[in-house]
């Protein structure tokens, strides 16, 4: 036997409190931890001290032990059940100079996010806003790529004793990424609570100032880190995008339903178009349909929420992206007006929530209960 207490917290980690939506690692769950005659005993506190939730516990427990220690192990759990609700973390002064939180999310991969979120930044910040970007896409963070600034370092900064993070700042924008931290192969072994704790850290760990918007280029789908996001920042509310094809606006309605759900509870500011129409160089004037015509104007209505803009397939916008100068800085292009455009109607969408609404919550621990 030749694992220690360490190795053990570290495979517990990866067990999720079910109705507190945390690890029970980090949420100091685990106590005693003693390892007697090849058997592991310690004490778990658990929220539902059901039978059957119990055994899940029991089950989850020994698969992550056995994954991490690479061994059959044998375990003795001595349940109690919760305290208190675990202290959430002393988030009120998370982003105390930041106006509006905005994610930017799909429910399909591949839509067009991590463009059209580049695109918007450096649309609001050419409109004399103070932009910042969290690219929260652990699992391909672009960013990077996509505003030039591939292999640089953030800076560590001393403030009042503790150490920040400097955003890298690129066209205007202060920017983080996870990518700046990983090399692309080890973004992808970052699963379950690392990622999303690492994902916390760049708003929590950051020098982000003050900013009118700072926004969230999060991964494809309704996932972990989308729920880990809300209850580390207060989300002002989140853009949907999706092309017309009706596989990615049938996950674009998921996507609504997420924020919607009452344990995250962000407001949905509205729909933007992807490759609405393509149009081919020679042809400026042409439009083809090709994923499908008005298919999110149609989602857009039924649902209730405006549609912000319509932006073209073009091949303008990928080579930019690859090339690390968003196409929005090619003035007065169509590609370009085109997310100006949509840029006005975020911020007329946000000055109307913020108008109409109450500033959101971050989501707390305790509100979590009774939910899985
Ligand atoms: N309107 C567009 N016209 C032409 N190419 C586009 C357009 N929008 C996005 N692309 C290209 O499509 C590809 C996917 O776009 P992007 O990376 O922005 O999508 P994503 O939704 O962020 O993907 P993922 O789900 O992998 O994060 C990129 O190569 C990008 O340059
Ligand atoms: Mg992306």
């Amino acid at each position: 036997m030749s694992y220690q207490e360490k190795d053990i917290l570290e495979a517990l980690s990866f067990v999720i409190e079910p109705d507190l939506k945390k690890d029970i690692v980090e949420l100091n769950l685990v106590s005693n931890i003693n390892i007697k005659d090849g058997i592991i005993y310690f004490d778990l506190q658990i929220s539902n001290p059901a039978m059957h939730n119990k055994k899940r516990m029991v089950e989850a427990c020994e698969l992550h032990l056995k994954r991490v220690l690479g061994a059959e192990v044998k375990i003795d759990i001595n349940f109690s059940p919760l305290q208190k609700a675990p202290e959430p973390k002393d988030n009120s002064k998370i982003l105390p100079n930041v106006k509006n939180v905005i994610a930017i999310a799909s429910g399909k991969g591949g839509v067009g996010k991590s463009t059209v979120t580049a695109n918007l930044a450096v649309a609001l910040a050419k409109k004399g806003y103070k932009v910042g970007l969290v690219d929260a896409d652990i699992y391909g963070p672009s960013m990077p790529v996509m505003f030039n600034v591939e292999g640089e370092r953030p800076q560590s900064i001393e403030i009042d004793g503790k150490t920040w993070m400097q955003p890298i700042e690129s066209y205007g924008v202060k920017l983080l990424s996870i990518g700046f931290f990983a090399g692309t192969d080890q973004a992808v072994v970052w699963r379950g609570p690392m990622a999303t704790r690492a994902v916390s850290q760049l708003f929590t760990e950051a020098n982000w100032g003050e900013l009118d918007y700072l926004l969230i280029d999060l991964p494809p789908g309704t996932g972990d880190i989308h729920l880990s996001l809300v209850q580390t920042v207060a989300v002002t509310g989140a853009v949907i995008v999706s092309t017309p094809q009706k596989v990615a606006l049938i996950d674009a309605l998921k996507a609504v339903g997420m924020f919607k759900l009452s344990q995250i509870n962000v407001p949905v500011l509205g729909f933007i178009e992807n490759m609405a129409y393509f149009t081919p160089a020679e042809l400026p004037n042409n439009k083809y349909y090709i994923f499908g015509q008005d298919g999110l104007k149609k989602l857009a209505e039924a649902q209730n929420l405006p549609l912000l803009g319509q932006i073209p397939l073009v091949q303008s916008i990928r080579e930019s992206g690859d090339v690390g100068r968003p196409v929005v800085l090619q003035e007065n292009t169509p590609q370009a007006l085109a997310f100006m455009a949509f840029a006005d109607n975020v911020i007329e969408q946000v000055e109307l929530r913020n108008k109409t609404l109450d500033p959101t919550k971050k989501v707390e621990l305790t509100n979590m209960n009774g939910c899985s």
